[in-house]
């Protein structure tokens, strides 16, 4: 199957220890790597905190990564300027919320930012398209989003391939990432529906599989 961008993986930083973000960041860059995946919890959308824009903007003189920004947040419209202020490279909303999503993407992208969308293992596919051709990424979530080192699920599988036939029919340009339970072996399949961006945290900061397992897709 032929992907529209050249696959990369993008580490979670989440999965890294948090007394250490920076050396998290200089192992991902060691490895020639040039995403990293930054997961905003608000205890509200999901049960879980992480951390916020001054964390961002702490390490962004520090790293030319691309800061990959998942906001699970109830009110991710109140937070686009503090994250693309930070630094933030690209910054995803969730569809599941009740915001103005068409005008929070659109706000992204004035602010210099690409843009993504991500929906839940329980949200159908088709909520998403009509912000399909305004979109810079589309993530799908392999898991319940909240915490990491969870099993991927494979209903993710059917969405992907949803996206890549949506992106291949009317000539859409998003990437398609993938995000929970992913390691080498999950990665394979979603690269076989047409993922093409691999979000990993446990499977890189937590496990000792080393990187030679990820080179087909590095
Ligand atoms: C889950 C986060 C994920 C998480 C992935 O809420 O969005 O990015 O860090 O972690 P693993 O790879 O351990 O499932
Ligand atoms: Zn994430």
């Amino acid at each position: 199957m032929v992907n529209a961008h050249p696959p990369l993986l993008a580490p979670s930083l989440l999965a890294g220890d948090h007394g250490a973000f920076r050396e998290s960041l200089k192992k991902v860059e060691a490895l020639g790597l040039q995403w990293i995946h930054l997961d905003i919890m608000d205890g509200h959308f999901v049960p879980n905190l992480s951390f916020g824009p001054q964390v961002l903007a702490a390490l962004r003189p520090r790293s030319q990564l691309f800061f990959d920004t998942h906001l699970m947040l109830d009110n991710p419209h109140r937070y686009i300027e503090p994250f693309a202020k930070a630094g933030a490279n690209l910054i995803s909303i969730h569809v599941e919320p009740d915001y103005p999503i068409a005008d929070t993407l659109r706000h992204i992208k004035t602010l210099g930012c690409q843009c993504g969308l991500a929906l839940n293992p329980g949200t159908p596919a088709q909520a998403l398209d009509p912000y399909l051709p305004h979109l810079d990424l589309v993530l799908v979530m392999s898991v319940q989003p909240g915490f990491g080192g969870q099993s991927f699920q494979s209903s993710a599988l059917g969405k992907i391939h949803y996206f890549h036939t949506q992106r291949q029919q009317h000539g859409y340009s998003y990437r398609l990432e993938v995000d929970g339970g992913i390691d080498p072996d999950t990665a394979q399949l979603c690269l076989a529906q047409g993922a093409d961006t691999f979000v990993a945290g446990t499977a890189f900061f937590g496990s000792t599989r080393g990187l030679a397992p990820w080179t087909p897709i590095s």
